[in-house]
C-alpha cells in the first residue's frame, strides 16, 4: 500500500469519531489534508473548526467549514492532527511543517487529542525527527547556543517564516529519553516560543496505518 492510501485510511478511521455539530481542532501536514478531504466527502456538518495553520485554514474554508477564533469556541471536543514521531506513550514530536505553535494550543484547549500517523512514524525514543522549535527572531543565536548547551545541534531553517512571523531551529541529537523534561528546559530558554516535544500534552489516542489495518494505541 502506498504512504497516501495509508494516509486516506487513518484519515477515514479518524472521521469515526467526528459527529454533527463538532467543535473541531485541525491540525497541520499531508494526513490532515487527508482528513480534510475525506471531512469534505462525508457530509458531516460541524459546527465548526478552529485551524492550526493558514494552509489548513485555506484547506477548511474550500470545503465549506467555518473557521473559528479559538478565542470565542472556549474548549473544543475533539483534535485531529499527525505527528513526525510518537513513542509507546503517545508522546510526540510535532513541526514538520512548523505549525507546531497553533497545534500546541489547540491541544492544549481539545478535550480529546487524536493522532493520526502512519506506520513509519512510530520509534522506541523520540528524536531521530529533528525537534523543531519556533524562536523569536532577535534571540536567534542566544537560543540556538542554548540548545548546543543542553547536548544538540541546531540548524536554522532556511527560508523558512512561521505563521507567527518567528523561525524554526531544527535540533539534532539531543536526549529525549526523559522528553517531559526536555520539553520543560527548552521552553524556558528566553526568547523560545515553544518546541514540537508533546510529552506534557500527548495525544490521547494514536490511529496508526500499517498494511494490515488501523492500530489504535
Ligand atoms: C506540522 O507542523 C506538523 O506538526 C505535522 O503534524 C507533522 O509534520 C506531520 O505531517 P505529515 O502528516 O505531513 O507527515
Amino acid at each position: 500500500m502506498s504512504q497516501q492510501r495509508l494516509k486516506i485510511e487513518v484519515a477515514r478511521a479518524a472521521l469515526k469519531h467526528v459527529e454533527d455539530g463538532m467543535l473541531l481542532g485541525v491540525g497541520t501536514g499531508s494526513t490532515v489534508n487527508a482528513f480534510i478531504d475525506e471531512l469534505g466527502a462525508s457530509g458531516i456538518r460541524l459546527e465548526g473548526a478552529v485551524s492550526s495553520s493558514d494552509a489548513t485554514t485555506e484547506k477548511l474554508k474550500a470545503i465549506g467549514v467555518d473557521v473559528l477564533d479559538l478565542n470565542r469556541t472556549g474548549d473544543l471536543a475533539l483534535y485531529i492532527d499527525g505527528a513526525d514521531e510518537f513513542d509507546a506513550h503517545r508522546r510526540l514530536i510535532k513541526g514538520g511543517g512548523g505549525a507546531l505553535t497553533r497545534e500546541k494550543i489547540i491541544a492544549g484547549a481539545s478535550k480529546r487529542f487524536i493522532c493520526i500517523v502512519d506506520e513509519s512514524k512510530r520509534v522506541n525514543i523520540l528524536g531521530e525527527f529533528p525537534l523543531p522549535v519556533e524562536v523569536i527572531p532577535m534571540a536567534r543565536s542566544l537560543v540556538a547556543r542554548k540548545l548546543t548547551g543542553l547536548g544538540g545541534q541546531p540548524e536554522l531553517r532556511e527560508d523558512f517564516t512561521t505563521d507567527n512571523g518567528n523561525l524554526i531551529l531544527d535540533v539534532r541529537n539531543l536526549d529525549l529519553v526523559d522528553p517531559v523534561s526536555m520539553e520543560t528546559k527548552i521552553n524556558q530558554i528566553p526568547g523560545v516560543v515553544t518546541c514540537g516535544l508533546f510529552a506534557h500534552r500527548p495525544a490521547d489516542v494514536v490511529l496508526m496505518a500499517t498494511e494490515s489495518g488501523i492500530e489504535t494505541i
